[in-house]
């Protein structure tokens, strides 16, 4: 069992010389508690602690009478037959001892422990398994926001004026969950406070009608990367697990949409091969009527919204509408297939450039000029490229780049069936036909020499071939 306990001003003793003994006495303090360590030759960080005035040093060997009266007893010494003596004495002193790292002799264990302010979350596997008690704990570290215990004080800062005004039970409950899961969470955890108490005050002094207490809705344009889910930012995740609406494109992998809420309305907007999509028109009123109505919207697009995303068009139609409107980035599909088909985009000694370029460009449309991108030392990423790609070819060797020029073909970048076809330009039109029904992104340039499936159809070069499929004329 897990439970809390208050330390502060309670008398705690800590048995031991070394890094131990240091932390334990750290922790000890850090909760308030007035800590005493008996070490007989003790660590520079125990003596830095004492000469700070932050505990109680006696450079002696540990007696019985030591035991008597503390609340907590921490045994951290090397010797198996000296911790089983000390946790004799502090048990017939009748006091709660652990003995580090020695769960068979301890009366309680301490969890490992994600601190963000006065808000803790502790991880025990009650001395099974401390490694992976650590494991838990950095995931944990890393999915929570730095933040947290800013919003944890904000809340406490506020709890006595909610107590006061909305009535226990559902109202109040369903006020902290839109708090938390928010417009005014959303503000503290970006740093503004000053807008999220105004909020804050505001929602308080209007009455606790759940209406009254939804809050204005919002909208966050998120980017869910090229595919894997553990690409997606900790704040797209953040954002996705508080939505009400989920609007997403039809490029969004399945697994990342699994990371929205259960209740969560999911709305599928995105185009599919043969079948027309709702619409840009409709999305932007889908958007607008769910936030209107006081909803969290989470519009997810595929890689990042502003780059070949129209995002930066909803954004602007959501803002003109009066609608408070927010951007999450995300991977984008040219460092994310790059990334996980071995291609640095640039490289000191290959490219010094790389262009972002749609593949939609017709023949004879001179707006983007293809060879002005790609060649020497730049390296071209070219997406909805698949079916342009005899145009795109005939244009590159007509503007002069060599028909030798690596490329690749990266299909489902970063997702299970990804595969990587690579050749030379004249072959592009063959590598681009040879792909499937799901995305496909066209990288040009002398870089493609240094991915792991160049190097494979190479046979003079030993290096193994990645563990995913490999295509290559
Ligand atoms: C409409 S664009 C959207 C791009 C997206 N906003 C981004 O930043 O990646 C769609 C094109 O992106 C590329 N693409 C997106 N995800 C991909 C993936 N997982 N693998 C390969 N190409 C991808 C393909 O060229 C696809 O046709």
């Amino acid at each position: 069992m897990l439970v809390s306990l208050d330390f502060t001003n309670r008398p705690a003793l800590v048995l031991g010389d070394g890094a131990a003994a240091a932390a334990k006495a750290r922790l000890l303090t850090e909760a308030g508690a007035h800590v005493t360590v008996v070490a007989e030759s003790p660590a520079a960080d125990l003596i830095a602690m004492a000469d700070a005035g932050a505990l109680r040093l006696t450079r002696r060997a540990a007696a019985p009478c030591d035991m008597v009266g503390r609340a907590v007893v921490i045994v951290a010494v090397e010797d198996d037959a000296e911790a089983r003596r000390l946790v004799d004495w502090a048990r017939a002193a009748r006091v709660w001892v652990n003995a580090v790292d020695r769960p068979a002799l301890s009366d309680f264990s301490v969890p490992a422990l994600v601190r963000r302010g006065p808000l803790e979350v502790g991880i025990a596997s009650g001395g099974a398994a401390p490694a992976l008690a650590r494991l838990v704990r950095s995931r944990i570290e890393a999915a929570l926001p730095e933040r947290l215990g800013a919003l944890t004080l904000f809340a406490r800062r506020f709890r006595d004026a909610v107590k006061a005004t909305v009535p226990a039970g559902r109202s109040r409950r369903l006020l902290w969950d839109r708090v938390f899961q928010g417009d005014i969470g959303e503000r503290v955890l970006a740093g503004d406070e000053a807008g999220a108490a105004e909020r804050m005050i505001a929602l308080i002094n209007r009455p606790a009608e759940t209406e009254a207490i939804a809050g204005p809705g919002v909208v966050h344009i998120v980017g869910a990367g090229p595919g894997d889910p553990e690409l997606l930012t900790l704040k797209a995740q953040r954002l996705l697990q508080a939505a009400d609406v989920v609007l997403y494109d039809s490029l969004v992998d399945p697994r990342v949409l699994d990371l929205a809420r259960r209740d969560a309305t999911r709305i599928p907007v995105g185009k599919r091969r043969g079948a027309p999509g709702v619409g840009q028109a409709a999305i932007h009123g889908l958007m607008i009527e769910a936030a209107s109505a006081g909803q969290r919207v989470v519009r997810l697009k595929g890689g990042d919204p502003l780059v070949f995303g129209r995002g930066g068009e909803e954004m602007a139609v959501l803002a003109r509408a009066g609608i408070d409107v927010h951007l999450t980035p995300g991977i984008t599909a040219a460092l994310g297939c790059a990334a996980s088909a071995g291609i640095p985009l640039t490289h000191r000694n290959h490219a010094s450039a790389v262009t972002l370029m749609t593949g939609h460009v017709q023949d004879g449309d001179d707006d983007v000029d293809p060879a002005a991108l790609a060649g020497g030392d730049r390296t071209l990423a070219v997406y909805m490229g698949r079916s342009q790609a005899p145009g795109l070819t005939r244009r590159l060797i007509d503007a002069g780049l060599t028909a030798d020029t690596p490329v690749a073909v990266i299909e489902n970048g970063t997702r299970p069936d990804q595969r990587v076809h690579v050749g030379r330009l004249i072959a592009l039109p063959a590598l681009a036909a040879r792909t499937g029904a799901g995305p496909s992104l066209i990288v040009i340039g002398d870089v493609v020499r240094l991915a792991p499936a160049w190097r494979a159809r190479t046979p003079d070069v030993s290096h193994a071939p990645p563990t995913r499929s490999i295509a290559r004329i």
